[in-house]
């Protein structure tokens, strides 16, 4: 079997058009966002979803501690916010200066996202390059629904077409 390349099959994946999220976590004082599409629902008894956490990332730490994380989905007019929440490092302000609020169990929630999880961790598993999180849906919402989704697809930004 000749080796697969990392480039081809980033290339291969993208090929799967996703929507994008903000994954959220507050960790003592800290506060941190990271855009994610890594992301999918997972089991309807229990509600469960999971998410990818990319090793040597700075949310990586802070998934290894937390018990609660957000989702947050974004809308086509949200690319800004998928741009800024993939920057390497530190922002100057708590979650870059965007306005949040804290939910019920802890997770900070975007304002103005098209809809939002609270999650609670059920388990961590190994996952190559990746630690694979689920986590249990306890409070959801979609406060946009009259708003397309920013879409990634081949590595572009897009939104979504006509119904077919
Ligand atoms: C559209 C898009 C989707 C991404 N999806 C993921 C993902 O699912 N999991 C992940 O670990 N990183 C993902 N990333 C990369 C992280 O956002 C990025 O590595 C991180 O924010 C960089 O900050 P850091 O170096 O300070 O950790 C994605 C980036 C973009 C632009």
């Amino acid at each position: 079997m000749p080796e697969i390349d990392s480039r081809e099959f980033r290339n291969w994946g993208g090929h799967f058009a996703t929507g994008v999220t903000v994954l959220t976590v507050q960790v003592g004082n800290t506060v941190r966002g990271m855009t994610a599409n890594a992301f999918c629902s997972l089991s309807l008894h229990p509600p469960l979803i999971l998410v990818c956490i990319q090793h040597g990332t700075s949310m990586h730490p802070m998934f290894e501690v937390t018990e609660t994380f957000g989702v947050n989905i974004l809308a086509a007019d949200q690319q800004a916010f998928s741009a800024l929440f993939a920057e390497h490092g530190e922002h100057a302000a708590p979650m870059g200066g965007v306005p949040y609020r804290i939910g019920s169990i802890g997770v900070p929630i975007l304002d103005g996202v098209m809809g939002w999880a609270q999650c609670r961790i059920e388990a961590r598993y190994a996952g190559g390059d990746h630690m694979i999180v689920v986590g249990r849906v306890e409070e959801m919402a979609v406060d946009r629904p009259d708003v397309d989704p920013l879409v990634f697809y081949a590595g572009r930004y897009r939104t979504v077409g006509e119904p077919l």
